[in-house]
């Protein structure tokens, strides 16, 4: 019956639709500037955005936008800030007082840790993170900005059930879970839960591909009465029933990092990409949400851009969630408005890149050389990014001096063309012409400015580890 009444009013257009949001992450070897990104957001009408940290450079270029912004906190922040509350209101005066004067930048969350509890941690962030939580949201109390919440994103390993209606905290951590919905409920704040239906296929070979989409399935997940197409509606629902349970019926929840990445696993394509987030998207701007929920939780997509520079410990696709490539081109056709209409997203403006000149194998040297190549690959490839030669990625079908010629170019490239960087003893060379075949783009990559190169200088050691999730809702099979 409830089922029933859910597919009935999927046909019916309701009003409520919201802004969508992206994360914006910046672990690239050549992060877009600021600005560009900026105005990248406003020409393709994204209203909210997620940041891994409150850089300055960033902040300065949302102030004035009207762009919402969540600004975060690293997981290695979260000891100091969860013993000292003098530690936690400078973070505050710093990060949000700061950009936040005027209302210049329109913060509205403040994103303590990320994933903190995920389980390949060990633990370590467990004892800090809920002082932290009620550190930060205090620190913003008094500074008047009650306005703004704190919340903690949480991969969704924090919850687990079979079907949706089993849906509980993981044990290990259920109590407190429960203290942290109780700080999140008695200060307005919402629950946040990253979900990712590409793990569940990554992770699981027998994993039905159509439940991971939006298309429908043959295969529904039946739960009572209940029919669930797709995977994302039945891990939303697994924790709304996890929060009902331990008396949360009406906890806000947004959704903070959903996506699909385009490369480095046989799973993560353009196709698929955008199969996904085109469904996702209709789901989303429907507005009608889930069968325990008939309303659509605020979602912000993964990500924006590549990441060239991610820990790839979770996988090599971890470096290729963008709806753009790392330059801000556009991958693939994506309506952001979820009418699934033929759309092409809006590419970034005034990015200058370096000479177009690529580091290949050098094809006179002798055959002996040639054959003895695979350790200045491995050299090229621990400090350039060669995740699209693995199997089932983009650059796959390479033969093995096309994979020597990728990884010198990742290398060239990730070094900025620096003469003596493409060497390799002889056995590279410089070439103007594009050794690119098919799919398999050997890239260029942008000038940075002053100002990237900056940031850049200081990445941090956060791993949005998306990857070590612990998979719900596989036991059904
Ligand atoms: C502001 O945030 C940045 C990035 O998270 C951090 O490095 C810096 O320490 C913060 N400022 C304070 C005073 O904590
Ligand atoms: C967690 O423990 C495992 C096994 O002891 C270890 O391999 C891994 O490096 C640890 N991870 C962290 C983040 O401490
Ligand atoms: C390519 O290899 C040949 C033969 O070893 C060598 O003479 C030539 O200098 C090499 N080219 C470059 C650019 O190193
Ligand atoms: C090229 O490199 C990839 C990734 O290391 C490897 O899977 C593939 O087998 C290599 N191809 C050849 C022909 O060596």
């Amino acid at each position: 019956m409830v089922f029933l009444f859910w597919v009935l009013v999927m046909f019916v257009l309701v009003g409520w639709v919201q802004g969508l949001g992206v994360n914006w992450g910046t672990m690239a070897t050549h992060p877009l500037s600021p600005d560009i990104v900026v105005q990248m957001l406003k020409d393709n009408g994204i209203t909210k955005v997620k940041l891994f940290d409150a850089e300055e450079h960033t902040m300065k270029a949302l102030a004035n936008t009207g762009i919402q912004v969540m600004v975060g906190i690293p997981n290695d922040q979260l000891q100091m800030i969860a013993t000292s509350t003098k530690d936690a209101a400078n973070w505050v005066e710093t990060n949000v007082t700061e950009f936040n004067l005027d209302g210049s930048v329109d913060i509205r969350f403040v994103a303590v840790g990320n994933e903190p509890f995920l389980e390949s941690y060990n633990g370590t962030f467990i004892q800090y993170t809920f002082p932290a939580l009620q550190n930060i949201q205090n620190a913003l109390n008094k500074a008047g900005l009650s306005n703004i919440k704190a919340t903690v994103p949480l991969n969704a390993d924090v919850y687990e059930g079979v079907v949706p209606s089993e849906g509980q905290f993981r044990t290990d951590i259920n109590d407190l879970m429960i203290q942290i919905c109780q700080f999140l409920a008695s200060n307005g704040a919402p629950f946040t839960v990253n979900i990712y239906p590409f793990l569940s296929l990554y992770s699981n070979e027998n994993f039905p591909v159509d439940f991971a989409f939006f298309d429908g399935t043959g295969q529904p997940l039946i739960d009572g009465n209940v029919q669930y197409t797709n995977v994302f509606d039945a891990a939303l629902d697994t924790l709304f029933w996890a929060l009902k349970k331990s008396g949360f019926p009406n906890l806000p929840v947004l959704v903070g990092e959903v996506g699909w990445p385009t490369d480095g696993d046989k799973h993560g394509n353009i196709n698929f990409a955008q199969r996904f987030n085109q469904g996702l998207l209709k789901n989303i701007m429907s507005g009608l949400g889930t069968p325990m929920r008939f309303k659509a939780a605020e979602t912000y997509l993964f990500s924006l851009v590549d990441e060239d520079a991610k820990s790839i410990a979770p996988g090599n696709f971890e470096r290729h969630w963008g709806i753009f490539q790392y330059d801000g081109t556009p991958k693939y056709a994506l309506d952001l408005s979820g009418q699934a209409q033929n759309k092409a997203l809006v590419s970034a403006k005034g990015v200058k890149y370096l000479p177009r000149r690529w580091c290949v194998i050098n094809l006179s040297a002798s055959s002996t050389a040639l054959t003895q190549l695979s350790d200045s690959i491995t050299y090229a490839c621990t400090h350039g990014d060669c995740t699209s030669l693995g199997y089932g990625s983009s650059c796959n079908s390479l033969n093995y001096q096309g994979n020597a010629s990728y990884a010198f170019n990742a290398y060239y490239q990730a070094n900025n063309q620096q003469n003596g960087d493409c060497v390799f003893s002889g056995l590279a060379v410089v070439t103007q012409t594009d050794p690119s075949q098919g799919a398999c783009k050997f890239e260029i990559q942008i000038a940075v400015s002053a100002t990237s190169k900056a940031m850049n200088s200081c990445i941090y050691s956060l791993i949005s580890v998306a990857g070590v999730a612990a998979v719900v809702l596989l036991s059904f099979l």
